[in-house]
């Protein structure tokens, strides 16, 4: 089909004799000589405008098409006297694919709730709001590409369906291929039990310790029932991990990673992020250009609880050493006290998992986690312990069996290197990236407890 996206039309250096775009109705008007219709087909934010002169073919074909159909117009690319857009098509034939019933359409024209179109998810990419979400998170992901290939990083990928549990926190998903009913769950994986990754991390060490720098970048599924606006069942995580560094390292590269993300979105999807910056989060533009004007804060998690403590704020959880930093602490700390993005290191190693790497005080790991403005964690990450006596008292300690992780510590057996690596939840970049403040808003089609309809 011969069709000019929107976005091309809109950027033409002269008109043209004759053009087609496709797309669906936002808004028809009707006057006495002319119908004025806007259509958008979603590469970009805004509408091409069409005129279909009352009396000719073009109008006939159009019918009674309204908001939500879909049509093909075909006509004259022209300047439009209008302000707001240099180009307007003046048709000369149009088609409608399919018509969108104006009684039961449920996108009419006029502001709709979040909760509302989270209701109808699989036509809110219909929406000026979710096709610009769903476009930023498109040129994010490109961008994250971009930068680790830049830095001479492999894209890995492992396994969705795994034995192992990287996190220990028991939230993972049970895949059973019995039928419905049966109880041995022995049987579940042909055999085995298996799981939805938690996290790709313990594979990507092992494909670091060859390839020296790789990532991985695919959806991560965690089973804890935590309703809130952070927090989905199924994400997007993306995991670099690399040979021969230290948790200074993976600062550098989670600062690195972030700002090259929102750079690459403020040139990019300047339209989109205007559209957020107006009416989801004023004051959104000023934040990401202020994140590329100065370097991420750094301090230690010992001092951040000195911080938290002398802050005079009645937190709901108290806060002392060895309490896990909750989201109100953290943005406590990004939004109030550093006001930009603060890296937080050597948490306690009580409340942290058994890969990261012993600090010689014997209370610390090396571990690290990047706190934004308005979401709290964007990245956990830490040096992993690479000795192989620390790592199986570790294991021991934690009462778990070394069994379980034969191979990973083959990984300490036979050329062991210091080694470290992060996690970021790409859906938390793109909140940070939209202003957007539920978790369901920024992936098509969230998972969340409750919601499994489409
Ligand atoms: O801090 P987490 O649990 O770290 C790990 O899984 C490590 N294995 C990562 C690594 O070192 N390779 O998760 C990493 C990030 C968090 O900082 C957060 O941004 C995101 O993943 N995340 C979630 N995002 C959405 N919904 C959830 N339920 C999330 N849980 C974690
Ligand atoms: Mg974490």
């Amino acid at each position: 089909m011969q069709r000019t996206l929107i976005v091309h039309a809109l950027a033409a250096e002269a008109p043209q004799r004759q053009i087609t775009v496709c797309g669906w109705i936002r808004t028809r008007r009707d006057a006495k000589d002319f119908s004025f219709v806007e259509i958008n087909d979603g590469s970009c934010l805004t509408n091409m405008q069409c005129i279909v002169d009352a009396g000719t073919a073009a109008h006939e074909g159009l019918g009674d098409a309204s908001t939500g159909a879909s049509v093909a117009v075909t006509g004259e690319l022209v300047a439009s006297p209008g302000k707001g857009q240099k180009w307007e098509v003046r048709a000369r034939n149009v088609r409608v694919f399919g018509p969108a019933d104006p009684a039961s359409f449920p996108l009419q024209k006029k502001r709709h709730s979040d909760e509302f179109l989270r209701g109808i998810a699989h036509l809110r990419m219909r929406t000026n709001k979710y096709g610009a979400a769903f476009r930023i998170r498109s040129e994010a992901a490109r961008a994250v590409h971009d930068y680790f290939h830049s830095q001479h990083f492999s894209w890995v990928h492992t396994p969705i369906l795994t034995g192992s549990d990287c996190e220990g926190a028991g939230e993972m998903f049970r895949v059973t291929t019995l039928p419905a009913g049966e109880k041995d769950l022995s049987r579940d994986f042909f055999g085995r039990q298996a799981n939805l990754t938690v996290s790709g991390q313990l594979e990507a060490e092992a494909l670091a310790l060859g390839l020296g720098r790789v990532y991985t970048f695919g959806p991560t599924f965690r089973a804890e029932n935590s309703n809130t606006p952070r927090h989905a069942a199924e994400f997007w995580m993306i995991e670099p991990e690399m040979a021969f560094a230290e948790l200074e390292d993976i600062m550098e590269l989670g600062e690195g990673l972030t700002r090259h993300v929102v750079d690459h979105a403020l040139t990019r999807c300047e339209s989109d992020l205007k559209l957020f910056d107006s009416f989801v989060d004023k004051g959104l533009l000023d934040r990401l250009k202020g994140m590329l004007a100065q370097p991420f804060a750094r301090v230690s998690y010992r001092d951040a609880i000195h911080i938290l403590e002398d802050s005079g704020k009645d937190f709901t959880f108290p806060v002392a050493f060895g309490v896990d930093l909750q989201t109100e602490h953290e943005r406590f700390l990004a939004e109030e006290h550093f006001r930009r993005p603060v890296i937080v290191y050597d948490y306690p190693r009580e409340i942290k998992a058994f890969y990261m790497r012993g600090n010689d005080d014997g209370e610390t790991v090396a571990a690290m986690d990047v706190l934004v403005p308005r979401i709290g964690e964007l990245i956990g990450g830490s040096q992993r312990e690479e000795r192989l006596d620390k790592l199986l008292a570790r294991i021991a300690e934690m009462g778990q069996k070394p069994e379980d992780y034969w191979w990973y510590l083959d990984l300490r057996r036979f050329g062991s290197v210091p080694h470290a690596g992060f996690g970021m939840g790409f859906e938390r970049l793109l909140m940070m990236l939209t202003g957007i403040t539920n978790i369901r808003d920024v992936i098509p089609f969230p998972r969340t407890p409750g919601s499994l309809e489409f």
